[in-house]
């Protein structure tokens, strides 16, 4: 999503010295990994892993600015402190409701502002938390986040600590993961003649291609063979998140008492894989541009893909979580109460800003439907805050 004015000129978008270089040396190691995989290909997830999570040049592990507006797009913690605020509300509430350690898990925390946002507004309410733990699997990240903590909330900044996944200890408390999921590679497939095909990354000349080849894998191809495909006309592209599906299962395997939280773009599966979505979600952003090719500027620009919530939602249910809700951000932000926000306490200049940020949130051409929240939980009896009044679980 962009909110920034964007120069439309290809030039705005060029990979200039450094940027360039490392997307050299990037595309080198893809080269050589499909050098040395035995069938000249690597799969499109591989491809994904390397472009955005390569220990040296991928793209969140590299890339100077990522997030708001000196860099490529925006997340709804980068806004402002409104989306942050209805969450906290919500972990204030779980917190009170359950008998669960005071701790806070968060995947994936960007540049940091979400976890700032939570803590602020939780000290605000007089909700005491004990620790918060990020599990950042970009190491850059982690040191953005890192000091914007340290700057922005340094009284209590010793309750933040950076934890490597799996944790050491089991996940008691509340778990959140805002758009990480949909940073998760993915695999891409298509239907050829009736048949699914599994799309792998090979080199034409100087340049990456996608190719659809037979699927190789039983267990790739049963996947596939589960999900009931609709009935379309033509070529039909799509994704699928096994990468996300086995997170889901780890996190599950740690996951003790509390209730989780995932929020991000995407749909129920049969939305996801509708007839008239035939090209998929695969979409890439660089400097607040919605581009389609994975293998332009790679490692400089996002690639990400929506969220299947139905195929999360059946692995957490084999994997001993339950699911509380599902709705769409609209319904969340609503049934938690916008009166909470208390409009009439809040300066001329707030009160626009959190109107601007309401807006955002809630219409239904920007996030408020196509974003979703989904709870899961285990071993508690969660509070139906949140998912009361615009419950969509039966979409699922
Ligand atoms: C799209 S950004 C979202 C950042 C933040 N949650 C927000 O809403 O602004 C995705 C973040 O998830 C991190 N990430 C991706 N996969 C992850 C994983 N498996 N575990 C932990 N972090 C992950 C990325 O490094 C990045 O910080």
């Amino acid at each position: 999503m962009s909110l920034y004015p964007v120069n439309s000129t290809a030039d705005a978008l060029s990979l200039l010295g450094e940027e360039s270089e490392r997307s050299s040396r990037l595309q080198d190691e893809i080269r050589q990994l499909i050098g040395t995989s035995g069938i000249n290909a690597i799969s499109f997830a591989q491809f994904m892993e390397s472009a955005l999570y390569h220990p040296v040049n991928g793209y969140y592990t590299a890339a100077t600015q990522v997030l708001d507006r000196g860099g490529d797009f925006t997340t709804a913690p980068e806004l402002g402190a409104v989306f942050g605020h209805f969450l906290s509300t919500k972990i204030a509430r779980a917190f009170h409701s359950s008998p669960i350690p005071a701790r806070i898990y968060e995947f994936g925390a960007g540049s940091g502002k979400l976890c700032v946002q939570i803590l602020s507004e939780l000290n605000r309410l007089g909700c005491e938390i004990d620790d918060y733990v990020i599990i950042e699997i970009s190491p850059r990240m982690k040191q953005i986040q890192q000091q914007l903590v340290a700057r922005q909330i340094p009284k209590i900044s010793t309750k933040v600590h950076w934890s490597d996944f799996p944790a050491d200890k089991g996940i008691q408390g509340v778990v959140i993961a805002n758009e990480v999921i949909d940073a998760m590679p993915v695999e891409l497939i298509r239907f050829v003649e009736g048949r699914v095909h599994q799309g792998y990354v090979t080199e034409r000349g100087d340049a990456f291609q996608l190719e659809f080849r037979t699927i190789l894998e039983e267990e790739f191809e049963q996947t596939c063979n589960q999900i009931s495909w609709p009935n379309f006309e033509g070529i039909y592209t799509s994704e699928i998140h096994c990468r996300a599906e086995a997170w889901l299962e780890k996190v599950a395997e740690c996951f003790e008492v509390g209730s989780m939280l995932i929020s991000d773009y995407g749909f129920p599966q049969h939305e996801y894989y509708h007839p008239d979505r035939n090209q998929g979600t695969l979409m890439c952003h660089r400097r607040h541009h919605s581009l389609h090719d994975p293998f332009d500027f790679i490692g400089c620009q996002d690639i990400t893909a929506h969220v299947n919530f139905s195929s999360l939602a059946r692995i957490a249910e084999t994997v001993g979580l339950e699911v509380n809700g599902f709705t769409t951000l609209a319904g969340f932000i609503v049934d938690t109460g916008l009166e909470s926000l208390d409009l009439a306490s809040l300066q001329i200049s707030e009160q626009m800003s959190v109107t601007q940020q309401l807006n955002t949130l809630t219409s239904p051409s920007e996030m408020g439907e196509l974003f979703k929240v989904m709870e899961l939980s285990k071993n508690i009896e969660p509070d139906r805050l949140g998912f009361k009044s615009f419950d969509h679980m039966h979409r699922l």
